[in-house]
C-alpha cells in the first residue's frame, strides 16, 4: 500500500528506527525492494534518482514502482530522489510518485530556497512531501563519479541555515552533509554525530542521511538516534548483486541463460537488504 513521506518519518520518530530508502533504477533492485519490505512488514521507501535515468527512464520504470507499491501489503512510499528540477518532480508525480526530493544544494542559498519553495507548491496540491537538501556531499548518486571517500566538513550543513532554510521553505525533511559521502569509501567515514543533533533540533524536522552505504552497525544506530530518519541506500546493495553474479560466472563459465543471472541478482539485494533492515529496524 502507498503511505507518504509524513507517515513512514513518523513512524521512524515513534519507533526510533531509520526508514531504508532504496534506489531501484532496475527490476531487480525493485523486487527485492518491495520483498524485503514485506517479509519484514517494515515501511518503506522505493526512490528513483534523476542521475539513474540511463538505465531506466522515470517513464518506464516508475510506473512499475507504483503498481508494485499499490499492491504491497507493505506500506511503501514512492520517491523522487535528487530530481535537479521542477520539471523532473512533476514528471514523478505525473506517473504516481508520492513524494519528491528536490536537490538545488550546489545552487546559492536563495537560489535553493527559491527552488525548494516552488517544488513544495507543487507537492502540497497534491498533499504530498517535499525533501531538500542543504550543504554539499561528496560523490555522485550512483556511484559512478569517484569522490574521494571521505568527506570535507567546509561543505557541512550549518544548523542555523537550516533552521531558517525549513522554517521558509516548509519541506518534510532535510538531507544533511555531516560526514557521508555518496558511493564506496575510501577511508573510514568522520560522522559529526553531535552535529545531527543539533541539526534536528533547530529544524523540527526528520533528518535524511544520504550515502547510506558503507556504515558500521554502530554508526547507523548513533546517527538514527541524532535524529536520523530516512537513510538512502543504494550502492552496496547493487555491488551485493554484481559480486553474486560475478561468483556464479566464475563458478559456471559455460553458462549462458541470462534470467539465471538476473533471479541471483534478485536475492543477493535482498539478503544484502536484509542485513540493512536488520540493523536499521532492528528485525533479523
Ligand atoms: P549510496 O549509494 O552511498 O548508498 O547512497 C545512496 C544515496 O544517497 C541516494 O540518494
Amino acid at each position: 500500500m502507498l503511505i507518504s513521506l509524513k507517515e513512514a518519518l513518523d513512524y521512524a520518530e515513534q519507533n526510533k528506527v531509520g526508514i531504508a530508502a532504496i534506489n531501484t533504477p532496475t527490476y531487480e533492485m525493485l523486487l527485492a525492494a518491495v520483498r524485503t519490505a514485506e517479509q519484514h512488514n517494515i515501511p518503506l521507501i522505493l526512490q528513483h534518482a534523476e542521475v539513474h535515468e540511463p538505465i531506466n527512464t522515470i517513464e518506464d520504470i516508475g510506473p512499475v514502482m507504483v503498481e508494485l507499491a499499490k499492491r504491497s501489503t507493505a506500506p511503501l512510499v514512492v520517491h523522487v530522489d535528487h530530481g535537479e528540477s521542477y520539471d523532473y518532480v512533476k514528471r514523478g508525480f505525473d506517473v504516481g510518485f508520492n513524494s519528491a526530493m528536490i536537490d538545488a544544494s550546489r545552487l546559492p542559498y536563495d537560489d535553493n530556497l527559491a527552488l525548494t519553495q516552488k517544488v513544495v507548491a507543487l507537492a502540497n496540491e497534491y498533499g504530498y512531501g517535499v525533501e531538500a537538501e542543504l550543504g554539499v556531499m561528496p560523490g555522485r548518486e550512483d556511484g559512478s563519479q569517484a569522490s574521494t571517500g571521505t568527506s570535507n566538513e567546509t561543505l557541512y550543513t550549518d544548523p542555523d541555515l537550516a533552521q531558517s532554510f525549513v522554517r521558509d521553505s516548509g519541506v518534510t525533511a532535510l538531507a544533511c552533509s555531516f560526514g557521508t559521502v555518496h558511493g564506496l569509501y575510501k577511508a573510514e567515514p568522520n560522522l559529526n554525530y553531535n552535529l545531527i543533533s543539533t541539526l534536528r533540533e533547530k529544524t523540527g524536522v526528520p533528518i535524511v542521511m544520504h550515502g547510506g552505504s558503507g556504515l558500521t552497525d554502530s554508526e547507523y544506530r548513533e546517527c538514527i538516534k541524532r535524529g536520523v530518519a530516512k537513510i538512502n541506500y543504494y550502492t552496496y546493495a547493487d555491488k551485493a548483486s554484481f559480486e553474486a553474479v560475478q561468483n556464479y560466472l566464475a563458478e559456471k563459465p559455460e553458462t549462458f541463460i541470462f534470467s539465471d543471472l538476473t533471479t541471483i541478482a534478485t536475492k543477493a539485494v535482498q539478503q544484502n537488504l536484509n542485513n540493512l533492515v536488520g540493523i536499521l529496524y532492528g528485525k533479523s
